[in-house]
């Protein structure tokens, strides 16, 4: 049998901490924080403050031998994190029971593909007006993206998802484009019909509702996007919210390598296929912190974007030949952009070019000629089936024959109803001269065309 004096030094006599003699270490340092004033300085520089202003600023905190770092991870903060006080102001926004952070919406699209059980040999359904990213996800989740026309809300047209459901559908992923709701009722009647989840892209709509219903609170899950043009914005971010225990259990697995359930992360699975490994999608707490903030400025910044564009839609005159987007529910549009309609294409284009001439803040949605990844036709990457590894997947993860047949030219409606669309871009500072002058630029241009 061995003791502990076994192997000891017979010349050694001092008395060691392990046998009750003195410590020799106290604490070590201290030692600045990992992030300090240089980090801070170079983060106050992004906001362009005047020269003296900052070189006030620099005095200050060069000075101050009280000034700590932050700790930007959001788990394992000494202090509280604005991770998580972000996520509570936003489920408490958007009304949802649970609310993750993320660092992008793509990331939490995938959370939300991931969390449903998606996968290989999966269909989810996606609309042909979309920021790519919609689309790419669901693919880069292994499962094959069904491309479905829009409908004059420039959202997902209902009776389109429907006719597209198969025996693979996992999902139907409504977005409510350019800060509208989509057709929400016909929606969830068709999804809760087929029994499949709908999973909300809310990425430019975030504070729109539907209904009385905040958007991202209607479908299973919804997927907001704080990058930075969007409505709120935290330079890059997102957040998935959902009223399912279960699904956000597993998105939060998902997002944070398979380390689950901070701070239990090494509890016992909760329920089964609660464990597998996940990537890595957390917020950080600079994001955090910017988040924070514009969730609590949302409100004026919505008004303000509503009241400019009801000021400037009013003051349009009606002409023939001119429509506007079909809303759903105007109390529930975000006023981000208003949307007119014009007869053909050729027309369109012509009053694109006069009303940017006249320094109307506008575009065109689609032009023939002009590469965008917010439609269809120009996902080469999924038109192709392309794929990032030999195994071809996701295209091989079903027979070939029941591979959609992806062309250019399969959702005519859509590059119909885009080709004729012009959208005005409503800022949410803008006064009312400011509308008064858009307006009259908007009823000059065309009173000379139609
Ligand atoms: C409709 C839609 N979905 C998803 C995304 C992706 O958002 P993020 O840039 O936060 O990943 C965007 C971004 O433009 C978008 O417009």
């Amino acid at each position: 049998m061995t003791t502990k004096t076994t192997h000891r030094n017979s010349n050694s006599t001092e008395k060691l901490a392990i046998d009750g003699g003195e410590k020799t270490i106290d604490q070590l340092g201290p030692f600045p924080t990992k992030i300090g004033k240089e980090e801070l300085l170079e983060v106050l520089d992004l906001w362009q403050l005047s020269a003296g202003n900052m070189e006030k600023i620099r005095d200050i905190i060069n000075s101050d031998p009280r000034l700590k770092g932050p700790h930007l991870f959001r788990y394992y903060n000494p202090r509280p994190s604005k991770v998580a006080a972000a996520e509570k102001a936003m489920k408490e926004w958007i009304g949802s029971s649970y609310c993750m952070a993320t660092n992008s919406c793509t990331s939490a699209l995938v959370a939300a593909y991931r969390s449903l059980g998606i996968g290989m040999g999966d269909e989810v359904i996606v609309p042909a007006y979309t920021f790519f990213a919609t689309a790419a996800t669901v693919a880069a989740s292994n499962a094959i993206p069904v491309i479905v026309d829009v409908d004059d809300t420039l959202c997902m047209d209902a009776r389109a998802a429907e006719k597209a459901i198969t025996r693979r559908t996992k999902a139907i992923v409504p977005v409510h484009m350019r800060g509208a709701p989509a057709q929400m009722d016909a929606l969830m009647e068709v999804a809760n019909k087929h029994g499949i989840p709908v999973v909300e892209d809310v990425a430019q709509a975030a504070g729109g509702s539907f209904q009385g219903k905040m958007l991202g609170s209607i479908g299973k899950i919804g997927c907001f996007s704080f990058d930075y043009y969007k409505i709120i914005v935290s330079g890059e971010g997102g957040f998935y919210t959902t009223d399912n225990e279960r699904l956000y259990t597993r998105a939060l697995n998902w997002h944070d390598c398979a380390a689950c359930w901070r701070p239990d992360r090494f509890g016992p699975e909760k329920e089964n296929e609660d464990l597998f490994c996940g990537e890595n999608y957390r917020m950080n707490e600079l994001d955090g912190a910017v988040a924070l903030a514009q969730i609590h400025k949302a409100g004026s910044i919505l008004a303000g974007h509503r009241a400019a564009k009801q000021k400037i839609k009013d003051a349009i005159e009606k002409r023939n030949g001119l429509s506007f987007r079909r809303l759903t529910d105007a109390a529930g549009d975000t006023g981000i952009c208003l949307i007119l309609y014009l007869p053909d294409a050729g027309i369109t284009q012509t009053i694109l070019s006069a009303l940017k001439a006249e320094g109307v803040p506008c575009g065109g949605i689609y032009d023939s000629k002009v590469r965008d990844w917010h439609t269809f036709n120009y996902w080469e990457h999924i038109l192709q089936y392309k794929s990032v590894s030999p195994d071809r997947l996701p295209w091989s993860g079903v027979p070939q024959h029941e591979l959609p047949k992806y062309t250019k030219d399969m959702c005519p409606k859509s590059l119909e109803l885009l080709s004729r669309a012009i959208l005005i871009d409503i800022d949410c500072h803008l006064q009312t001269e400011d509308c008064d002058k858009i307006a009259a630029a908007i009823n000059k241009v065309l009173r000379a065309y139609l």
